[in-house]
């Protein structure tokens, strides 16, 4: 699977932020269509994007486009004008059920057909972030083979169930973990909310944190300068690493020996924390820190 610690969004009108995208250190980033473009930009921004994934080289980094919701009336033209230049990925935002990503899916068959050096198919990654779009879940999570992903959206969807937004976000923890939980049932990635706070550099590890105790593999980010603290939250570290090697070589060990349960630093060790150490290094492996 591929490394997304971090998705950049950036509006698809701002050429001047799509060009600096190229020079920056970042897993995905991702060109918006939906609300970070005004709506009287909206066409201006589906040129610009197309003109940068025709003429900008974004090496590494993933390439990816952030549609107009399944039933706004936008979405058709949207695909029809990026599809053919080959982006990575489409975000489809508040996806409320299967069908919205299995139409965009059928889309994409389609408009795939008129690019000349394809190679993988283009992902789908569905933005859950409305109260129906929770509700849905498992249809969503099981709906079609280009879905690779689930993002957590909790801004908009506080605002659909008229929840209060708070530094400690329990307001959104249910959505959050039921988007965690759904995104593991079904093989997918599962990214985290935004980072809306971009002034707020001192918190933005720990808070980043939440969502590696809670299973995410990576959140979403709105300026550069949040690149390096989140993507650095998303990386196992150093020690996390060691400390996984060391109870996989134990749990091993203990196997042949034919005893499940044992004990390292006081604390007992069986199957799940063996799941959690092969997380560890499936993660650390993903970000190139390990072979
Ligand atoms: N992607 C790429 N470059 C960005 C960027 C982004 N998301 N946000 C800021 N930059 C660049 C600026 O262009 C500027 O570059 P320059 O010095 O070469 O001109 C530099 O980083 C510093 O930017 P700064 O002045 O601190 O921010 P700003 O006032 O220009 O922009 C925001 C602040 C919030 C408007 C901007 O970060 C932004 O547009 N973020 C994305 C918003 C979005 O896409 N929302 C929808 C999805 S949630
Ligand atoms: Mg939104």
């Amino acid at each position: 699977m591929r490394v997304r610690r971090a998705i950049l969004y950036m509006p698809g009108s701002d050429w001047r932020k799509i060009e600096k995208a190229t020079r920056l250190d970042v897993d995905s980033i991702c060109m918006d269509l939906e609300d970070g473009v005004a709506l009287s930009r909206k066409e201006e921004a589906r040129e610009t994007v197309v003109k940068a994934l025709k003429t900008l080289d974004f090496g590494s980094t993933e390439k990816l486009v952030r549609i107009n919701a399944v039933g706004s009336g936008m979405e058709e033209a949207d695909l029809d004008v990026i599809v053919p230049f080959n982006p990575d990925g489409i975000i489809i935002p508040k996806v409320s059920s299967a069908a919205d990503v299995q139409w965009v899916s059928e889309r994409l068959v389609e408009l795939e057909k008129t690019i000349p050096d394809l190679g993988e198919p283009i992902h789908i990654l569905a933005l859950i972030e409305s109260a129906i779009g929770i509700v849905n879940l498992k249809e969503i999570a099981n709906s079609d083979s280009r879905l690779k992903v689930l993002i957590f959206g909790a801004e908009d969807l506080a605002g659909d169930v008229g929840a209060v937004r708070t530094p400690e976000g329990n307001e959104v923890l249910y959505a959050r973990s039921a988007v965690v939980t759904h995104a593991a049932a079904y093989n997918l990635q599962a990214i985290d909310m935004v980072a809306t706070d971009f002034k707020g550099m001192d918190t933005l590890f720990q808070e980043s944190r939440r969502g590696v105790e809670l299973g995410y593999d990576g959140r979403q980010i709105i300026h550069p300068k949040q690149i390096g603290e989140v993507q650095r939250a998303f990386t196992p570290s150093d020690k996390e690493i060691e400390k996984a090697k060391v109870l996989i070589e134990a749990f091993t060990k203990h196997q042949e020996r034919g005893v499940g349960a044992f004990e390292i630093d006081g604390k007992m060790v069986d199957m799940p924390n063996l799941k959690a150490a092969e997380n560890v290094l499936r993660k650390a492996r993903a970000a190139g820190k390990l072979d």
